[in-house]
């Protein structure tokens, strides 16, 4: 297993491109199973996730060349519809093969995900939704078994703007007899991105990016050809690498509309944020202010930024409170920093954060890929030498990460555990 190693109290300075969005990638790799032929996706990031994503896909019978950041996948040869468990436990996102598969073949088998470090996360919601069009729904031996004669259009109502959920039933119900309408739909970039391609494809999609989709079903949909949006939780946590060393970094990719909690979050703590031609220039300050924040669903302060900002607040002047209102185990990072010297107190879903200007170097390790991001993010900021071990959950979301910081005039490279 490999580690990072930061030795911190370095200002980083310069500009840095960001990758295409892993959020977004995802799903719109399973949505190529839609349409027969050769569909085209560039600006892919080179993650563990997207290397998972295509192993299903090949499991499944899809065929895929990989040049570079640009993916080739052709579905003609699609033989099986099980998402096997091996692979689902490593990667939640597979779930989102079960609306396309239900969609064109009338069947899936795929694993139940099992919850993970940040919580049970249940697909209640998915399948739920998947009923109201019509498929049938068994559950046994861990795997969800889904049929359906031919898909029929619904009005759904989700009981919280759930992104994967949305993102199923808007795959499925593409193809649906008649029309579906999504209520309560999660509003995030990725969705609007997906709903995007599919219409490219052939779908007739209206509303993707708010809270009402309506999805008019086609009888089939074309390959698709899309451009990744860049990632917005990789920018954001850019923005405060910038702020927590007292930087000045351009983050190229950077899309304004995408970041405006955390802009506003940022520019409150004491940050000077500035868009430029291709992304945003984000000037850190030495003197940091507290900021609370409530993690909220899109456009509200990303849950996945949650983590990256609580390391923020460990320098800042004061006491914040961060409360994380979408997952419910999403504080692992919280033992860690404390290992750094942070003065933190959990009283239920929120953190407590006394800042301190005297975090020190620790070894550490990661638990999740956003905790692993802190973590990182703290020990730029700490004074000597920081270990973070277990980075596997790092790789998972981020590209090259280290390189691209280095890049910035930090002192942090990668090492054999
Ligand atoms: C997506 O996960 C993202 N993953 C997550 O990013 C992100 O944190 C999350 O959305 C929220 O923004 C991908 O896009 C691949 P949800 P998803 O369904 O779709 C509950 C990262 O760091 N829920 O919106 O799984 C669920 O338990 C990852 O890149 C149900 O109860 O998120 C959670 O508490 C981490 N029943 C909340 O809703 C359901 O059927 C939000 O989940 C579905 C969800």
């Amino acid at each position: 297993m490999d580690k990072i190693v930061i030795k911190g109290g370095v200002s980083l300075n310069g500009e840095v491109q960001i990758s295409g969005a892993k959020n977004s990638a995802l799903p719109l790799l399973f949505a190529t199973l839609l349409a027969k032929g050769q569909s085209e996706l560039s600006n892919v990031p080179a993650l563990r996730d997207i290397n998972t994503a295509v192993k299903l896909l090949r499991e499944l019978g899809a065929e895929i060349d990989a040049q570079a950041d640009c993916y080739q996948i052709n579905t003609d040869k699609i033989k099986s519809v099980e998402a096997p468990y091996e692979l689902v436990k490593t990667m939640r996102a597979s779930v989102l093969v079960l609306g396309p598969l239900l969609a064109r073949f009338g069947q899936a088998r795929v694993s139940l995900p099992g919850g993970c470090a940040i919580g049970a996360r249940p697909i209640n919601l998915h399948l739920k939704g998947l009923e109201a069009l019509g498929a049938k729904i068994k559950l046994e031996h861990g795997y969800v078994e889904a049929t359906a004669e031919k898909l029929r259009g619904a009005k759904i109502s989700f009981d919280l703007p759930t992104v994967g959920g949305t993102e199923n039933l808007l795959m499925a119900a593409a193809l649906a007899d008649g029309e579906t309408v999504l209520e309560n739909a999660a509003r995030e970039p990725e969705i609007v991105q997906l709903a995007e391609a599919l219409i490219s494809m052939g779908a007739n999609i209206e509303g993707a990016g708010t809270a009402i989709i309506q999805i008019q079903g086609v009888a089939s949909l074309n390959p698709l050809r899309c451009r990744v949006i860049p990632d917005r939780i990789e920018a954001g946590t850019f923005m405060i690498a910038a702020a927590i060393t007292a930087g000045n970094i351009l983050v190229r990719g950077a899309v304004r509309e995408d970041q405006e909690a955390l802009i506003s979050k940022l520019t409150e703590a004491g940050a000077v944020i500035q868009a430029e031609v291709d992304g945003l220039r984000v000037i850190g300050s030495k003197k940091l202010a507290p900021v609370d924040i409530r993690t909220s669903v899109f456009p509200g302060f990303p849950t996945d930024m949650q983590a990256q900002f609580m390391a923020l607040m460990t320098k800042a002047e004061g006491t914040s409170r961060i409360s994380e209102t979408v997952f419910e185990n999403r504080f692992m990072h919280v033992c860690e920093l404390q290992r750094m010297g942070a003065d933190i107190q959990i009283d239920g879903h929120s953190a407590i954060i006394r800042g301190t200007d005297h975090m020190t170097g620790a070894p550490v390790m990661a638990t999740d890929l956003r905790a692993s991001a802190s973590l990182i993010l703290a020990g730029l900021a700490s004074g000597n030498t920081t270990e973070v071990s277990r980075i596997y959950h790092l790789d998972r979301g981020y590209e090259k990460i280290e390189e691209k910081l280095a890049a910035l005039g930090a002192n942090i490279w990668r090492e054999q555990e």
